[in-house]
């Protein structure tokens, strides 16, 4: 039985960051030229990955996804994906990749026994790739995207986050690039958390505003009724194409949010907007039993009240939710450490 907090959301769903470091710079999470990085010793290893993941699993968690950064630059990833996917209690394990690396890992993932893999594609034009990221690797994503599938991976998703001025004229060329991978879109309204030190209110395509612009496009558009706490909400074309919306800013899914984030250097956050969180590298280094560590993250779960994007709404002159001042003095709260 999965323990659940305050709000009765069980704890479900882990997102394991295995580096804070990127080979892109999306100026939506890292708009700045430089960044802090955590320190190189306090990256756990594989080991300790593995042995905090039986400890979750213990008390619920059935869903792992591995993050970053990116977390294909993460050496020897497969090694983790394999003691991972050995685990019988994990019934989804998943990764989400900016897909510069993927054509050439694609295989070695799909053998370690990754299930299945999101790749962020905010764009089909090169240039605006460049413009977005500051790194001119569109092909190399392409071909990475193209890798999936051959090697063996089902149930591909793409992340798109929709921002006004940059992309919001590609939703309809995005689902049909997805038609041919394939891949189902999810289109991602722009957040103000972490690095999003630029975000302002009127950079944020609405989830109404994309669903219009869509409706225009391609006719009538049919919400998929579902039971879930994946933070997308489906809906289909006539022709059966299934899109996805994660309307985190306008309207968030707190209410129903059963996940949680450990950085690499083990830091774990139970709110993508927490601006602290808990040290499990300390207890597990110092040599905790797992019934210790099992006390600690069962009874944080028990007093997790956190409601982050919720409580965002309602403020009224919406700006950044941390300076870079503050970001540069704990890289914990970057959206990039944090795992997106
Ligand atoms: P599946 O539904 O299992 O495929 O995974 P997912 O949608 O959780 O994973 P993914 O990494 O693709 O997440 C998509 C995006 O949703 C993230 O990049 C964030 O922009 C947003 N998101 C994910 N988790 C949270 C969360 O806890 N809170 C909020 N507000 N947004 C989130
Ligand atoms: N707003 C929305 N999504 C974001 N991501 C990172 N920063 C933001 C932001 N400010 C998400 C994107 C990206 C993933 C790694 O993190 O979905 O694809
Ligand atoms: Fe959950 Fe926090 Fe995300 Fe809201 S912002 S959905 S409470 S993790």
């Amino acid at each position: 039985m999965a323990v659940q907090d305050v709000y009765q959301r069980a704890l479900r769903n882990l997102r394991i960051s295995v580096t804070d470091r990127c080979n892109l710079r999306c100026a939506y999470c890292m708009p700045e030229e430089e960044y802090v990085w955590l320190p190189r010793e306090q990256i756990l290893h594989f080991e300790e990955v593995s042995a905090l993941a039986d400890v979750f699993m213990d008390l619920g968690v059935d869903k792992i996804r591995l993050t970053g950064g990116e977390p294909l630059l993460r050496r020897d990833l497969p090694e983790l994906i394999r003691l991972l996917a050995a685990k019988p209690r994990l019934r989804d394990l998943a990764l989400t990749t900016n897909g510069v690396l993927l054509g050439e890992q694609a295989r070695s993932l799909a053998t370690a026994g990754l299930h299945r893999v999101t790749v962020s594609l905010d764009t089909l034009r090169p240039d605006r790739f460049t413009a977005l990221t500051r790194r001119a690797n569109h092909a190399q994503v392409l071909e990475g995207i193209a890798a999936l599938a051959p090697a063996g991976f089902r149930g591909t998703k793409l992340d798109t986050v929709v921002m006004r001025g940059v992309n919001e004229d590609e939703l309809a060329d995005l689902i049909e690039y997805g038609q041919t991978v394939p891949a189902e879109v999810r289109f991602i309204e722009y957040m103000d958390v972490g690095g999003a030190t630029r975000w302002s209110m009127d950079k944020v395509v609405s989830r109404v505003e994309m669903l219009e612009a869509l409706g225009r496009r391609y006719g009538r558009i049919e919400p998929v009724v579902e039971e879930s706490t994946a933070p997308a909400d489906r809906y289909a074309l006539a022709d059966g194409t299934v899109f996805g919306i994660i309307s985190s800013t306008t309207e968030p899914f707190c209410a129903s949010c059963d996940r949680s984030r450990l950085t690499a250097d083990g830091m774990w956050y139970l709110c993508l907007y927490a601006q602290h969180g808990i040290d499990l590298r300390e207890p597990l280094r110092r040599g905790a039993s797992a019934d210790e560590l099992k006390t600690l993250i069962a009874g944080a779960w028990g007093r997790r009240a956190d409601r982050g994007a919720e409580l965002r709404l309602r403020l009224r002159d919406r700006t950044p939710l941390v300076q870079i001042g503050r970001l540069r003095e704990d890289p914990h709260l970057e959206m990039h450490t944090r795992g997106g």
